[in-house]
């Protein structure tokens, strides 16, 4: 049994891999910013499997953010982090409302690696735990019209296999969970819902969540659920990098009807 710390837990793929730690008795700590709908969340949960769940309902863009989790939590052994928070937006880069972008990069970037750098110290003491960083299928290439938002799913998958090798001899958990287009409020959120990589099809929440939790308990440094999905990276990398960027743009921009 461990507790394990969710980012962006009150819905999408953050809430099913809330009821997946759940179900296999490990007690949670849920962050969002909905506080009602986190703590009806924790409500099902603790009944269903009789794990002790806690709320913090937190803005993850405010400065000091992941510190005052760490200090609310300073007399729980966090085992498990699971980033998962994150948004993305389509537009261009030059269009879309900067404070917008910059909290971006707050969420998906900045809160994710302080909450790993604070989290970090105890695990490698113990020499246990493990950190879940969700990523996407955008971090293996540029994505123009949505530039920020892949640009932040780079570092995340850039970070997150720089951590692995640096903790390759110790009993440390670290994955990238990699998404492709799952249905979710992302979409939503977003506006990538209107772009023809949506309307290809995606998947379940619920699926998606359930191969990141295996490939986590495996050791999987990435896990990209979806065969089809499997295949992108690969492409990208025999593709000319210009192409790709190319096709990117007109998939990001076909959100906008351009
Ligand atoms: N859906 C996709 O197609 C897809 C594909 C690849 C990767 N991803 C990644 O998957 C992760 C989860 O997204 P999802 O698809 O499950 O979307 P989602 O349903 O919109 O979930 C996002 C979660 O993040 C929380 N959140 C958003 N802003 C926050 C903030 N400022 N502070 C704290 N929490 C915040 C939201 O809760 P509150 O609104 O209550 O704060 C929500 O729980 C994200 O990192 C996303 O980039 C998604």
């Amino acid at each position: 049994m461990s507790n394990v710390l969710i980012t962006g837990a009150s819905s999408g793929i953050g809430l099913e891999l809330a009821k997946l730690f759940a179900a296999d008795g490990n007690n949670l700590v849920l962050v969002a910013r909905r506080e009602e709908l986190l703590n009806k969340i924790a409500g099902e949960l603790s009944s269903e499997f009789g794990v002790e769940v806690d709320v913090i309902a937190k803005d993850l863009t405010l400065e000091k953010s992941s510190q005052d989790i760490f200090d609310q939590l300073k007399n729980k052994e966090i085992d498990i982090v699971v980033n998962n928070a994150g948004f993305g937006a389509v537009g261009p880069f030059y269009e879309l409302d900067y404070d917008r972008q910059a909290d971006m990069v707050k969420l998906n970037i900045t809160a994710l690696t302080s909450l790993s750098r604070l989290f970090i110290t105890r695990m490698v003491e113990r020499n246990s735990g493990g950190i879940l960083n969700v990523g996407s299928l955008a971090g293996f290439q540029p994505g123009p019209y949505a530039t920020i938002y892949y640009a932040t799913k780079a570092f995340v998958l850039s970070f997150t296999e720089g951590l692995k090798e640096e903790l390759k001899n110790t009993n440390i958990k670290i994955t990238c969970l990699a998404p492709g287009p799952t249905n979710t409020e992302f979409g939503e959120v977003s506006g990538l819902d209107r772009s023809f990589l949506f309307k290809f099809g995606t998947m379940g929440a619920k699926e998606v969540a359930m191969q990141g939790y295996n490939g986590f308990l495996k050791g999987e440094t990435v896990v990209i659920p979806g065969f089809s999905n499997k295949l992108l990276p690969l492409l990208v990398r025999l593709s000319p990098r210009f192409l790709v960027s190319r096709i990117t743009a007109k998939l990001n921009r076909s959100a906008n009807n351009d």
